[in-house]
């Protein structure tokens, strides 16, 4: 029997970013390909049965795959110099609770799959929770495949070299028949949990979220001879474009928007850019405020560029709605828990893309600072310790 922090801790040097800090583990490069064969191994190990399913989920089988069996699991992929937990404190978790099931001698009613998703961050095709957008049917499968990475690699190409089958890859209606209930644990992240209350919370609903490009279009030229009234300059547009999106955002309550990803071409420090690529992320409850507050970036990004003699263009890579897990499966892991609060995420998670096919539900462990997607978000021991009792508690209660 192994405990999660001894799980985790035999990870801790897989993707370790030395020039972000952190761990970078983009989908499909080693130290995530290390991870997947790290979860096989280790489940293996667990007498689960093993297989990747068409759209590169790992499902660990305790008990025969059978239809409305219980699914736990979450990603081993980080965003760029991402924490230790972010995806991995699930997978981790779900591993030691099968082991404190086996150990209690529990005799599961139906069985138990641990699943482990492909690419739930985005950071490599740049769409969040794409493989169970695929699973689900909730992408297009042409757009999936035509994905590009920042090579230039298709996730057709990508997912190919990985032994899946770009024909074969999207909706899988046996898959999903599979899931009868979906519980993903998660770390917090935001300050949900404070340090002198319970360790642990029972998720309520994600905040609408999605991603658009602005690209801004201007004259490249030289950073010597262009005076500096003969130009049209996109990064001065972009760097107008980043302050509207925080101001509009900021007079919008409970609106969140960020540009975190700013790309000019060529990006040489003696080059007036031709175009900026700016990747803006926005989120709020209500879809109807989150398409206004686009449209008003849009409106305020072509005024801005034309200004500076450049055009701006908007496409949506991306959009969620706000998602609600399941209330009888939510109340029925409230009374497993109880003294548990109960917590709303403005973080996207495949148990959210789920939520819109089978009953999913969710469990938070207290991240002390709130801090996640940055080297320094941070679980005690102790409170990984208490998730994984939980999520076994759970697990139990509903087998
Ligand atoms: C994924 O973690 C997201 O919320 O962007
Ligand atoms: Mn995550
Ligand atoms: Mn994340
Ligand atoms: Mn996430």
């Amino acid at each position: 029997m192994e405990t999660v922090n001894k799980l985790l801790g035999s990870i801790k040097d897989v993707g370790r970013d030395g020039v972000r800090g952190g761990y970078s583990r983009a989908v499909y490069t080693t130290p995530e390909l290390d991870l997947r064969e790290w979860f096989k191994e280790q489940a293996t190990q667990r007498g689960l049965d093993v297989e990747t399913d068409r759209n590169g989920i790992i499902w660990a089988w305790w008990g025969e795959p059978q239809d409305g069996a219980l699914v736990t699991g979450s990603h081993l992929d980080s965003v760029p110099g991402g924490g230790a937990f972010d995806g991995p404190l699930g997978v981790a978790s779900a591993l030691a609770a099968v082991d404190i099931l086996k150990d209690r001698g529990l005799q599961p009613r139906r069985s138990l799959a641990v699943t482990v998703f492909p690419e739930e961050e985005g950071s490599r095709f740049g769409v969040a929770c794409l493989g169970s957008r695929l699973l689900t049917g909730a992408i297009d499968v042409d757009k999936a495949l035509n994905l590009r990475d920042v090579n230039g690699d298709t996730f057709a190409d990508v997912a190919r070299s990985n032994g899946l089958d770009p024909q074969h890859v999207g909706p899988d209606p046996e898959a999903m028949a599979r899931i009868g209930d979906f519980v993903e644990l998660h770390v917090e992240q935001g300050k949900g949990l404070g340090q002198d209350g319970p360790a642990i919370a029972v998720g309520s609903s994600i905040l609408g979220h999605g991603r658009w490009k602005i690209s801004v279009s201007g004259q490249g030229n030289h950073a010597g001879t262009t005076l500096m009234a003969d130009r049209a300059d996109p990064m001065v547009a972009a760097a107008q474009i980043v302050l509207a999106v925080r101001d509009t955002a900021a007079r919008q309550p409970d609106a969140r928007a960020t540009v975190g990803r700013l790309t000019p071409v060529p990006g040489g420090t003696n080059v007036i850019a031709s175009r900026v690529d700016l990747w803006l992320d926005a989120r709020h409850p209500d879809d109807a405020v989150t398409a206004h507050l686009i449209e008003a970036i849009y409106a305020t990004a072509r005024e801005v560029a034309a200004a500076e003699g450049c055009t701006a263009s908007l496409t949506e890579e991306s959009y969620s709605g706000t998602v609600h897990f399941d209330s009888e499966l939510s109340r029925r892991i409230g009374g497993l828990l109880p003294g548990a609060p109960v917590l709303a995420t403005g973080a996207g998670h495949d148990a959210g893309v789920l939520a819109g096919y089978v009953p999913s539900a969710m469990l938070f462990v207290r991240n002390p600072s709130g801090i996640s997607h940055s080297p320094e978000e941070y679980v005690a021991d102790e409170d990984a310790s208490s998730g994984t009792v939980a999520l076994a508690d759970v697990l139990a209660g509903l087998l």
